[in-house]
């Protein structure tokens, strides 16, 4: 569960940064490295935000195709993240009510916000495959990422 290292997938992630990489193409292998290393991630994406319609659009992903292109805030557990611009971690999906699927073989989610310069910009979602699969490192891991990339969400994504 725990067999990947944050520090060098953070480093993996910088090394993915403009000027190396466009912003969306940097977007687009930061899901790729994240779902490839991490044994428990089996969905990696970004969703933006649109907060003049209360909206999340879908950005880059790695993993299988959603229907859930675009989610009202309040909606799932990405609606409940952006609604309430909060880290959500979901152990169980199947004991949470407000819970869009998006495989049958999802059993834990977590959302990380992005927020630049105190604004709230979009969200990283992960899904997994394993029940309770979430620690710390997720944590540590994922608020890096999300630091990160919050300067390249408005260069990818205008509302
Ligand atoms: N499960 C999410 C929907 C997005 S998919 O996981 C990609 C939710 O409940 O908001």
């Amino acid at each position: 569960m725990s067999n990947f290292s944050v520090d060098e997938l953070l480093n993996t992630c910088k090394g993915l940064l403009p000027p190396a990489k466009e912003a969306g193409a940097c977007l687009q292998l930061i899901c790729d490295s994240l779902k490839e290393q991490v044994p428990h991630y089996d969905w990696v994406g970004f969703y933006f935000a649109v907060p003049e319609q209360r909206l999340l659009v879908l950005g880059p992903f790695s993993g299988a195709p959603t229907e859930h292109t675009q989610i009202p805030y309040g909606r799932g557990i990405c609606g409940q993240s952006a609604a309430t611009e909060r880290t959500l971690v979901v152990p169980d999906v199947s004991a949470e009510s407000n819970y869009l699927s998006c495989s049958l073989q999802t059993r834990a989610e977590y959302v990380e916000p992005i927020i630049l310069n105190g604004v709230y910009v979009g969200q990283i979602d992960i899904d997994s495959h394993t029940k309770d699969p979430f620690s710390d490192k997720d944590a540590f891991l994922l608020s890096g990422v999300a630091s990160m990339v919050a300067p390249l969400v408005n260069q990818v994504f205008s509302p």
